[in-house]
Parts: C-alpha cells; structure tokens; sequence
C-alpha cells in the first residue's frame, strides 16, 4: 500500500451469522479516503462484528473487504493478521486492551513493535544500528503521546490512570504503526464532555493530516454529527441508510432511535 495516503474502504455483501443468528445480512458501502465514517446502531446492531471481519477477527459468510490505495488495492480478507498492520489497517477496542502493569510508554511500544517486526528482532541483538533504531522508535511514541497530550504519564503503569487517559493510550498504540486506515470502536464510551470534544478534535488534526482514514463506532450522536463527513446506519445488521450527518438525520428511523430522545430535555 502506498506510504503516507489514506486509503478507501469497500465493504461488499458481508454477511455473517453465528449458529442460526444472522448478524451481518448484505451489507455493502463505501469509505472515502481520508473521511470519517461512523457506524451508529443499537445494541447487538453488529457494529464491533463488522469491524471484527475487517480485520480478520470474524471471517464472513460472504463478501468482500477491500482497501483502495492510489494505486493498489489490497483483499483484506485474505490477509493474515499480521499483515493488516503491514497494510496500514489498525483498530481500538470497545473494551481497553491494554497491559496494565506496564508503562504507557511500553504499552505504545508493542503498536510500534508489532508493525515494525523486524525491529523488534534486531534490537534485541543491541547491534549500535538496532539500538539507534529502538531510540526512534520511542521518539516516535513519545511525541505521539505529545500529540494526544499525555506525554507526562509516559512512564507511569497504566493501571491507575483515569479511563480516559487510557483510552488515549490505546489510540497512541494505534496511532504509532502509521495506520492508513484507523477503526476506532467506541472512542469516546465513558468519557467526559471536556474529553469527548478533545477527542472529536484529534479525529480532526487526524482528518488533516491527510494520511488516516478512519472509521468508527459511536453512540454519541453529538460527537458523530460533529465530526463524522458519513453515517452508516446499521439496524439488526442490516444497512438501514447511509449518507451525510444532514442526510441521515432526515430519516425517519434515524430520528426515533436517535435524534428524537436527544431533542427532548
Ligand atoms: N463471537 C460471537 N459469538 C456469537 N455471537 C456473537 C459473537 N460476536 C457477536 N455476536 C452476536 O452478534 C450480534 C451483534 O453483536 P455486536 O457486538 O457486533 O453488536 P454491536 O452493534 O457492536 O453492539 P454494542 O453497541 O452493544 O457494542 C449480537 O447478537 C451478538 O450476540
Ligand atoms: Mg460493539
């Protein structure tokens, strides 16, 4: 995949069901490179299962995932786990999955190790060219922690820390493997106001930067109609509509489900 560009996203007829649950049923649409995309939909809507096929995590009955680059595109589905961070394809997790017994910083690291592999290998031979490479690497990290605003926790153990620090952690450990597309699953579940609108500005200086498109999972429909240039509505896993926050909040379903509770007080 190209370095450095956004990619798009195709998603083509996924279908998936566990036993007789049918969780996935046709769903298709398209990802723009470099836009925010969020998937809202109730509870059990199979959101995080749509994110669980594109990488890799749940593979479907039918359908395609693509990624598109300038000039290549690349079938997600036939890649093996390790490969999608190659591909510059990294998520977050609806629960935090960090390790809370090491530093913020070393929790950063493993994004950083597990995209660069053959770092890892090499700085553990302390050759003077892997151990200049190993001190990239954390600079790496540590002026992405810069970048979310908790460079001054590096060194502390995540365990403690406020929720919503760690979940920042959690995007720096995505964010370190240079992701062409980034799924974020439920970014802001949990924070507060004051950190759910920093967040929305991140996934903007993201947007930005021009090199990310991100996809995410998210009830909260203020941030979402804030910051999203697409909703896709899935419903009982089946694409109820898709289209621009303006277009979307016209749909009948959308605001009984969504927007109607949000108006009242
Ligand atoms: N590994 C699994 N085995 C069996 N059923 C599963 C599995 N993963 C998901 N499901 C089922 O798929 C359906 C969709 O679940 P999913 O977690 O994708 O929903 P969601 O839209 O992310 O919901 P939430 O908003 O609660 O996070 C649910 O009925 C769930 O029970
Ligand atoms: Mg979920």
């Amino acid at each position: 995949m190209d370095a450095m560009t956004a990619v798009g996203l195709d998603i083509d007829g996924v279908c998936l069901s566990f036993g007789g649950n049918r969780v996935l049923k046709d769903v298709s649409f398209s990802v723009g490179a470099g836009s925010i995309t969020a998937i809202i939909g109730p509870n059990g809507a199979g959101k995080s299962s749509l994110l669980n096929v594109i990488t890799g995590v749940y593979t479907p009955d039918a359908g395609d995932v693509t990624i598109r680059g300038r000039s290549a595109e690349v079938d997600v589905l036939a890649l093996k786990p390790y490969e999608l961070l190659r591909h510059g394809v990294a998520r977050t997790f609806q629960n935090l999955e960090l390790v809370a017994h090491m530093t913020v910083l070393e929790n950063v690291l493993v994004g950083r190790h597990l995209r660069f592999r053959a770092a890892q290998i090499r700085s553990m031979l302390r050759t003077p060219g892997a151990m200049r490479e190993e001190r990239a690497h954390r600079r790496v990290c540590l002026d992405t922690l810069d970048f979310l605003g908790i460079g001054d926790v590096a060194h502390q153990e995540v365990h403690g820390l406020p929720y919503g620090v760690q979940k920042r952690v959690e995007l720096a450990r995505a964010l370190v493997t240079d992701p062409r597309l980034l799924l974020l699953d439920e970014p802001v579940a949990g924070l507060n106001d004051e950190e759910t609108a920093e967040m929305a500005d991140t996934m903007r200086l993201i947007r930005d930067t021009g090199t990310c498109t991100q996809v995410i999972i998210e009830h909260d429909m203020k941030l979402i109609m804030s910051v999203a240039d697409q909703i896709v509505v899935l419903d009982f896993g089946t694409l109820l509509t898709q289209g621009t926050p303006a277009q979307v909040s016209t749909h009948p379903e959308v605001i009984e489900a969504y927007l109607g509770s949000q108006a009242s007080p």
